[in-house]
């Protein structure tokens, strides 16, 4: 038996050096980790069982059946992280630089069907020189194959993508497809066509990082949700997110312990400005109202004058959609509206109860927003709150403008608690605008057209740039003041625990795309 044990052995010594050597070191010089210490790192010590370890390509041209690999070129299994069960897959770039193969894909197909029976969120570390050159059609096959069960899988399971190298050409796909990317910063970068194709075709001079960097895709086109500064960061980040979410669309999201104590947070009382045009910054809100530390921001540095994220309140996971009056004054445009919306279904998807915190002028004017379609992107983020069956809360902390009012979650549209601070203004735009429109002729004919402005001004004011109008019809639930808003929460989302809402029978619906 000892020769058996031995062969072994030695078999698995070779898998563990995938490359082998030379090209594990090449990788540590370019700073970034083997596929296996990521694995490492990311799984709870000792936890991880692999699959299909001496899986080998089965391509003969070429020359490649003289080169294998055992594994070939990707990491599979399945292991714990703070003691909950995921399935993971790691490309190694030291095989072949990490390319996809069929046999490779294959590996990566069978964890994503175990991960899909067995409802636990499917994590993919990306590094890989895209399709497998030599194997053709087989490896587009392979990729297709992927996108197929990512598809599947949307909304069934959690899906979270790190981009810890290259990923390039139809590998993009697999990650867009997938609930959250992360992409490590100055190691990573995703395109569709690298910067050779883009200076042939366009004849742009562009670099790899500039094209599609971290810091591109989480600034200016929003395709990853985190850039992480390194990647035990981005491993950190991935074990931070699965702390808010559960483990498949039937459960619900981990609870953490929590002492009641005293919920009145006065500092909130003196939060808003006096003057309802000065800004103020909606994240402070956000952290004086949830558990400490606990704000985890999605999309952190796109469309900033809309904020996003997973908090907790009491222990409870929910997912927070605000308007910043810091940035723009928080006015809704087209990125701003595909961030919320992107978020607003994730929560839906996977049992994450939505807060929103509302301060907004209304939308985006301009003929770069409606030539850009913000009539069809504002509508993605009306329609993700229409359709969404988790408990939904709304706290309007100033404005609440025009159409803006009705899409960030209003009652009319299914949101089970609405709240307003008494600095509420709840109207169909800012009263000077009102006034200037419905006693524009009043106003010119005056005798003195200023003090006509001011004193429809005043008189659209008292009417409506205030909570109470809302309140008399039961838009609003209640108004309260701002200290109250932690424990009002606290309640209503308690309260919200045992909701049941159930959307018409339908194929699926059609959301504006
Ligand atoms: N298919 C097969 N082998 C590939 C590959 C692919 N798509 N991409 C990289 N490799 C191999 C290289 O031949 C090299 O093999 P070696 O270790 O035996 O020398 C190894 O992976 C590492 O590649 P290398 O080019 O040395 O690494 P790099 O860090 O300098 O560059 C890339 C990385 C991804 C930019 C570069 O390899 C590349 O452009 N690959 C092709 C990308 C592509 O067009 N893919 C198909 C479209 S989806």
């Amino acid at each position: 038996n000892q020769d058996k044990f031995d062969i072994l052995d030695k078999k698995n010594a070779e898998a563990l050096l995938g490359g082998g050597e030379k090209r594990i070191e090449a990788q540590h010089k370019k700073g970034k980790l083997t596929a296996r210490e990521r694995v490492t790192l990311l799984l709870d010590e000792g936890s991880f069982e692999e699959i299909g370890k001496f899986v080998m390509h089965r391509c003969k041209d070429f020359g490649l059946d003289k080169e294998y690999y055992l594994g070939d070129g990707v990491v599979t299994g399945y292991g714990t992280v703070n003691g909950r069960i995921v399935y993971v897959f790691a490309q190694d770039f030291t095989v072949f630089g990490g390319a996809l193969s069929e046999t490779h894909a294959e590996k990566i197909c069978k964890i994503m069907d175990l991960a899909m029976k067995n409802g636990a969120p499917l994590i993919g570390l990306n590094d890989s020189g895209g399709a497998r050159i030599q194997e053709g059609v087989m490896s587009l096959a392979g990729y297709a194959d992927i996108f197929y069960k990512n598809t599947l899988a949307s909304g069934v399971i959690p899906q979270i993508s790190a981009i810890m190298g290259p990923c390039a050409g139809g590998a993009v796909y697999s990650p867009a497809i997938t609930d959250f990317i992360m992409m490590v910063e100055n190691t990573s970068y995703m395109f569709v066509t690298g910067p050779n194709v883009v200076k042939t075709v366009t004849h742009e001079v562009v670099t790899s990082e500039e094209l599609g960097g971290a810091s591109t895709h989480s600034t200016k086109s929003g395709v990853t949700h985190f850039s992480c500064a390194n990647e035990v960061t981005c491993i950190n980040d991935i074990k931070k997110l699965l702390s808010y979410i559960p483990q498949n669309c039937e459960d619900q999201p981990p609870f953490l312990p929590y002492e009641p104590s005293d919920e009145i947070r006065a500092s909130l009382d003196s939060i808003i400005p006096e003057n309802p045009n000065q800004p103020y910054d909606m994240k402070e809100v956000i952290d004086i109202i949830t558990d400490a530390d606990s704000f985890f921001e999605v999309h952190k540095n796109y469309a900033e004058n809309i904020v996003v994220g997973f908090a907790r309140l009491g222990g409870r996971s929910i997912g927070i959609v605000a308007n910043q009056p810091a940035v723009m004054a928080g006015v809704l445009d087209i990125h701003a509206s595909q961030k919320a919306a992107r978020f607003v279904r994730f929560c839906d998807c996977f049992n994450v109860p939505l807060l929103v915190l509302e301060d907004v002028p209304g939308f985006m004017p301009g003929t770069n927003q409606e030539w850009g379609g913000i009539i069809t992107h504002g509508a993605k983020l009306l329609y993700a709150f229409c359709e969404a069956t988790v408990p939904r809360i709304t706290v309007i902390t100033r404005k609440a403008y025009g159409g803006a009012y009705d899409v960030m979650n209003s009652k009319h549209i299914g949101a089970d608690m609405n709240y307003a601070w008494t600095s509420a203004e709840i109207a169909v735009m800012g009263a000077k605008g009102a006034a200037e429109i419905i006693f524009k002729r009043e106003i010119a004919e005056a005798e003195n057209p200023e003090e006509k402005l001011q004193e429809k001004v005043d008189e659209y004011t008292d009417k409506f740039a205030n909570p109470y109008r809302a309140a008399h019809r039961g838009y609003i639930d209640e108004v309260i003041k701002p200290s109250e808003t932690r424990q009002k929460l606290m309640r209503a989302f308690k309260m919200l625990e045992t909701k049941v809402a159930n959307l018409p029978r339908k194929k699926h619906g059609n959301i504006p795309l």
